[in-house]
């Protein structure tokens, strides 16, 4: 049997994507991001970013069908972002998933968004060994994860218990007047700039931490000790220095993100740790986690930089997964879940 070819849909936040796969083989991508209209709002407006997915749906469809060079009934099946995201915003793609099932009577495969980060790494680096760490890192979600299968098993085994590491980027830009989203931005400041300027702290990596929450992450700390010290400076009149803060402020999540993912890989007897999610992008959460993986001798997977935001391709390949092990479509009548949990792939 050929490998199924496979068209998903994401809109979980401020990125309308659309992607087709075959198999591993990504065949288009196409993403479209409103992320322009938050900028001066500091952060995405739900109510705005619905409205965009609504017009750039189609488009994107289109593109996208134009780019795979193939016709949409060809298609094996439909995938799209059940949850977790905002609300209107995953109502739009999955009105349309929904929409496209019952025109080309095609089944339609309602799936999880953070897995979807994890899967994409197929397109890159073929199929997964048999048990895989992953350190999960976006806007919304910090987690490290067992994967015994991507399909179909899936267990959490930490996660954030307050803000996101993506989340702790773009609040610290903006606390020091940067553009949204910080993440990026933040991630090319601190190249100039002294990671080792100003000790923040490392969130639950004390000895008493250490028991209770081994592999959970705290980073609200982190981000109120950089707006002590960067409010500190400006009430004295003196120049904050972003580059440096920016430098300082990256290594102390780095840090903490890598230790405890290779830390968990060693517990969990694992040989393979795969980073995805927005975060997975930083340049150095990349350079860190090779280091400390080389170190311990695990086998690291990075998905390269351009598919670890939010995209369409992702949940595609995800969808092939779920196809190949003969999986139930989901049924038509399926709702969107805002706080789909991890472990919960397929709707
Ligand atoms: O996975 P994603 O595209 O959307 C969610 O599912 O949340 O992640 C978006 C997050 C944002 O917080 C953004 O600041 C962060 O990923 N991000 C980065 C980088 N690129 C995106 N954070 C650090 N360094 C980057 N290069
Ligand atoms: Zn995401």
């Amino acid at each position: 049997m050929s490998e199924p070819l496979i068209l998903g849909i994401e809109s979980s936040c401020d990125e309308t994507g659309v992607g087709i796969v075959r198999g591993h083989e990504l065949l288009a991508n196409e993403v479209a991001s409103s992320v322009e209209q938050h900028v001066r709002f500091g952060g995405v407006v739900p109510e705005v970013a619905s409205r965009a997915h609504l017009q750039a749906i189609v488009p994107a469809l289109k593109r996208a069908v134009a780019t795979a060079d193939i016709d949409l009934d060809e298609v094996d099946g439909i995938a799209v972002t059940a949850g977790p995201g905002l609300m209107g915003a995953l109502v739009v793609g999955l009105s349309a998933a929904k929409a496209l099932s019952v025109a080309l009577n095609k089944p339609l495969y309602g799936l999880n968004h953070l897995v979807g980060h994890v899967a994409v790494d197929l397109l890159d680096h073929g199929p997964l060994p048999e048990r895989t760490g992953a350190l999960l890192v976006s806007g919304g979600h910090t987690s490290l994860l067992v994967v015994d299968d991507i399909a179909t098993s899936i267990t959490e085994v930490g996660a954030t218990i307050d803000d996101a590491a993506g989340e702790a980027y773009d609040k610290v830009a903006r606390l020091l007047g940067l553009a949204y989203p910080g993440g990026p931005v933040i991630d090319k400041l601190a190249a100039d700039g002294d990671p080792k300027a100003i000790a923040f702290p490392r969130g639950l990596t004390a000895q008493k931490d250490l028991v209770a929450h081994r592999f959970d992450f705290s980073f609200s700390g982190l981000k109120t000790s950089v707006s002590r010290w960067v409010e500190t400076r400006r009430r004295d009149g003196d120049e904050v220095p972003v580059a440096d803060v920016c430098a300082s402020f990256q290594e102390a999540v780095c840090d903490v993100l890598t230790a405890k993912a290779v830390a968990m890989c060693q517990a969990e007897g694992l040989t393979t740790l795969l980073i995805g999610g927005g975060v997975a992008a930083n340049s150095r959460l990349r350079a860190l986690l090779e280091e400390r993986t080389a170190a311990a001798g695990i086998a690291l997977r990075r998905p390269r930089p351009g598919l670890c935001t939010d995209n369409g391709a992702m949940m595609a390949v995800l969808g092939v997964e779920v196809v190949k092990r003969g999986l139930r479509p989901s049924s038509l009548e399926i709702g969107a879940d805002s706080g789909l949990p991890v472990a919960k792939v397929l709707v």
